[in-house]
């Protein structure tokens, strides 16, 4: 037998036309994507696309209806011990033990994946400094903030020496600064560790930094490539505007109908380019009471592949147009 070149690019993790369902909910249909070795992949969608669906199956302990998953080329229903054992996994939902301390929890975790007792020490000390807990090591895991929470479980998926990280949604809930902090870990791992990461999320910004973001949406895959290829390849340049009055609004329909992209509440996207923002200016702009020009960006995508906002625009315009006047009010560009 010689040497199989195909080795080498065997991908981290395989999804081969996976479907799941759960009564009369397709959760996931046919679903289809690679993430390649040390790759930063990230799943984007919003509530009930199936990402957790998705991270369970991969996680092995939920079995797909039909089609093939494999993680480090072990299929994870047939060899699920072997895939589970190369990865690391934080789930969506916490499931630290409260009662254990910071170093309890960890050692807890070594001991079930059969981590040697003195390799258990290293990799904790290890991984503690890495996600900045090494003077919380001794407290109750119950007096951490739901940050400090999150990076202890992010520690923990790593005690076992995991090459594959999987994150469901490691940033929900928390403030941006801590956001921004494990996001900062997430590439860290990545960068120095090599590993492979695999994280869940609905927030558009936090995508921008990685390498392939892969839209789901109602259990399909719509499209999956680097951000800026997702960009120049769908992302459109919108023109946002509130209307001042039902009949500003009416008018503005009418008139631009085959440019309408979507409405949300009182605001109306125009599909636009510079020349269309002055002719909309000369013709509309002391009907407004809100202006905003978007360029093509990550949002625009999830928008002309959905038809839908990912994130809740009705309550931001809400917010915004809340402080103008009616009629003439100035503009936000
Ligand atoms: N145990 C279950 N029983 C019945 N339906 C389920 C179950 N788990 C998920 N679903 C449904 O399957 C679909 C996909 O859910 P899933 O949790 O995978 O989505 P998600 O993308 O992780 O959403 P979220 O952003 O809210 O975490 C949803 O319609 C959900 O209601
Ligand atoms: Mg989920």
């Amino acid at each position: 037998m010689t040497d199989s070149p195909t080795l080498s690019t065997t991908p981290a993790i395989r999804v081969d036309a996976v479907s799941k369902r759960y009564g009369r909910t397709l959760a996931l249909d046919e679903i289809s994507f690679d993430v390649r070795e040390r790759e930063l992949f990230a799943l984007l969608g919003p509530n009930g696309a199936g990402k957790t669906t998705l991270m369970h199956i991969l996680s092995t302990i939920l079995a797909p209806d039909s089609g093939v998953a494999e993680v480090a080329g072990s299929d994870v229903v047939r060899a699920a011990l072997e895939a589970r054992s190369r990865l690391g996994i934080v789930f969506q939902e916490p499931s630290l033990d409260d009662r254990l301390t910071v170093r309890e929890n960890l050692n807890l975790h070594g001991l079930v994946f059969g981590v040697p007792r003195k390799l258990r020490k290293e990799r904790i000390d290890e991984m503690l400094a890495l996600v900045e807990l090494t003077d919380w090591a001794d407290k109750t895991a119950r007096t951490l903030s739901s940050g400090m929470k999150r990076r202890l479980e992010i520690a923990r998926a790593l005690i076992h020496d995991s090459e594959i990280l999987l994150l469901d949604e490691p940033t929900v809930g928390l403030d941006a600064q801590t956001r921004n902090r494990i996001w900062g870990y997430i590439h860290r791992l990545q960068a120095e560790l090599g590993l492979t990461v695999v994280v869940t999320t609905h927030y558009i910004e936090e995508v921008e930094n990685c390498d392939r973001v892969c839209i789901i949406d109602h259990g399909k895959v719509l499209a999956i490539d680097t951000p800026d290829t997702l960009r120049n390849a769908h992302g459109q340049q919108l023109l946002r505007v509130v209307p001042a009055t039902d009949q500003d609004r009416a008018d503005i329909l009418q008139r631009y109908a085959d440019r309408v992209v979507h409405r949300t509440g009182p605001e109306i996207a125009l599909n636009s380019d510079e020349a269309f923002v002055a002719t909309f200016l000369a013709e509309f702009g002391t009907r407004v009471v809100a202006l905003t020009k978007e360029v093509p960006s990550l949002e625009t995508v999830f928008l002309s592949l959905t038809g839908r906002e990912l994130r809740d625009r009705a309550a931001d315009v809400r917010e915004r147009t809340a402080a103008f006047g009616r009629r003439g009010g100035e503009h936000t560009r």
